[in-house]
C-alpha cells in the first residue's frame, strides 16, 4: 500500500471525494496515512477525524516565510514516511525544494482543461471566473504529476465540463467539482498507486484504464 498523505487548506471536498473512494474500495493499493492542513479549524480536518485518519496541521500563517513553512511540510511527510502526496484544495504555494523532493510524488487537482487557466493567477476559482471572462463554452477538471512546475505537469486525467449562460464563478466551480474533480481525482490517485502511471517527458502514459 502506498502511503499518501493529503494537503488540504478549507473544506476539504475534494479530501471527501477521496475518502469516499477509499471506503467503496476505489483506491487500490493506497493508504490515506495522513491529513496535513496549511490552517487550524477548517472542515477537512473534521473530515479527517470522522473518517478514522490522522491529521496534522503545519499552520502557514506562523511562518517567517514560505521557505520555512516549506521545509516543515517536507519535514512532516519524512516523519510520516510518506511516499505520495495529494494537493487537494491547498492553497498555500511550497517552494521547489518540495516538488523535488517529492519529485513525480505530488498529483494535483485543477479546476481547468490544463494547459489553459493555469499559473499562479489561476489558482480555484480564479480558473472558474477566467472561463466565464473568455467566454469558453466548456471547461473542466485535470489531474496531474507535478515534476517541476507547482502549476502544471503531466496529465493524469480529465473531465470536461459545460459552461451554462446563467453561471457565476461559484456555480461553475461547484459544477467542476462536482461533475469532474470528485470522479477523476480518486481515479487518479487509484492509478498512480497501482503503479500504472508512467512519465514519459510531459505527458503520462496510463496502463490499464479500463478493465
Ligand atoms: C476548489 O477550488 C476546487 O476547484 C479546487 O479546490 C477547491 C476545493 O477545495 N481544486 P476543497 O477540496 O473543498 O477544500
Amino acid at each position: 500500500m502506498v502511503k499518501t498523505a493529503v494537503l488540504v487548506s478549507g473544506g476539504g471536498s475534494n479530501l471527501q471525494a477521496l475518502l469516499d473512494a477509499k471506503l467503496f474500495g476505489e483506491l487500490k493499493n493506497c493508504e490515506l496515512a495522513a491529513v496535513i492542513s496549511s490552517a487550524p479549524d477548517v472542515y477537512a480536518l473534521k473530515r479527517a477525524e470522522y473518517a478514522g485518519i490522522p491529521s496534522y496541521v503545519v499552520d502557514a500563517a506562523i511562518f517567517p516565510n514560505r521557505a520555512s513553512f516549506t521545509e516543515a511540510i517536507i519535514q512532516k511527510l519524512h516523519d510520516l514516511d510518506i511516499e505520495l502526496v495529494v494537493l487537494a484544495g491547498f492553497k498555500r504555494f511550497l517552494e521547489i525544494q518540495f516538488f523535488r523532493a517529492y519529485k513525480n510524488k505530488v498529483i494535483v487537482t485543477h479546476p481547468s482543461l490544463l494547459p489553459v487557466f493555469s499559473g499562479k493567477d489561476y489558482v480555484g476559482i480564479s480558473a472558474c471566473k477566467a472561463a466565464l471572462d473568455t467566454g469558453v463554452r466548456y471547461t473542466g477538471a485535470t489531474t496531474y504529476v507535478v515534476t517541476d512546475d507547482p502549476c502544471s505537469g503531466p496529465i493524469i486525467l480529465q473531465k470536461p465540463v459545460p459552461v451554462l449562460p446563467d453561471d457565476t464563478p461559484a456555480v461553475l466551480q461547484r459544477r467542476i467539482m462536482e461533475d469532474a474533480e470528485w470522479e477523476i481525482l480518486p481515479k487518479s490517485l487509484s492509478l498512480m498507486c497501482e503503479g500504472k502511471v508512467t512519465i514519459s517527458g510531459n505527458k503520462t502514459i496510463i496502463r490499464e484504464t479500463q478493465k
